[in-house]
């Protein structure tokens, strides 16, 4: 198959429950693939082709913005209050916690992606193109290239890109959503992204960015 946009490479940051799943199933796939964890050099990893972000989200202003300036940056990390507490400006419903992260790494280019999969899924529901249950990874990118880069990844990793838009639009598949642990097929993922703007959370982010609702009452 032609894949002219997959990474030769992936670094992963963070190498706990999930940067640990998606690393072995990346190894597992045939990619060259760099982790660190928090006690270590993370150089070689952020020299990747593209480097996914799995560390506590509280924790985002360790990452290594240096080392991250020009590059494609994954980030699949999640407001999860048992682990980072209650965190306003997670919660803020006119930036998406990616949109938060880019304003950090304001020289990287970030995509979201991955994060609304489970660590178990990533690792025991790839299947190949095409098989009936192949599920979906919805993709959220202000760059073109980079979310084609970040589509031919999730694919080489046995799931189905769904392309949601710019990264604004990766609030729809953050925690409390009903594409959050959905384990959906693209064609069900499209569907839930068609009806975020009608659901709670998607009105109230429509009120808080735009002073009106979303979706058609
Ligand atoms: N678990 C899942 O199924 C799942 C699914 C989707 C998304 N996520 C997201 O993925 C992220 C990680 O979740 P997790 O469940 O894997 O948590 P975890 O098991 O607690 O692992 C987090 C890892 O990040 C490391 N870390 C912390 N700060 C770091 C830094 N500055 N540089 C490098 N590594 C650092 C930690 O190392 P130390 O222990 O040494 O601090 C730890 O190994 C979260 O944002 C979560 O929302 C998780």
């Amino acid at each position: 198959m032609d894949t002219p946009d997959l990474p030769r490479s992936v670094g992963v940051l963070g190498v706990g429950r999930f940067g640990g799943a998606l690393a072995r199933h990346a190894r597992g796939a045939g990619l060259a693939v760099e982790v660190a964890g928090s006690a270590d050099d993370p150089a070689a990893a952020c020299a990747c082709d593209v480097v996914i972000l799995a560390i506590p989200l509280a924790r985002y202003r360790a990452l290594p913005a240096g080392l991250l300036r020009g590059a494609l940056v994954v980030d699949a990390m999640n407001h999860w209050w048992e682990v980072d507490g209650a965190r306003p400006e997670f919660d803020d419903p006119r930036t998406s916690t990616s949109e938060t992260v880019q304003a950090f790494l304001r020289e990287s280019r970030v995509v979201k992606a991955f994060g609304h999969a489970s660590a178990w899924e990533v690792e025991n529901l790839p299947h190949p193109a095409g098989h009936p249950d192949r599920r979906g990874i919805a993709i959220a990118g202000d760059d073109a290239r980079d979310t084609a880069v970040v589509a031919a990844l999730v694919d080489a990793l046995g799931f189905d890109p769904v392309l949601a838009g710019p990264l604004a639009a990766g609030v729809a598949f953050e925690p409390g959503t009903e594409i959050f642990g959905s384990d959906a097929t693209a064609a069900e993922l499209r569907e839930m992204l068609a009806r975020f703007p009608e659901s709670q959370r998607g009105r109230v982010v429509a009120r808080a960015r735009h002073g009106r609702e979303g979706g058609a009452r």
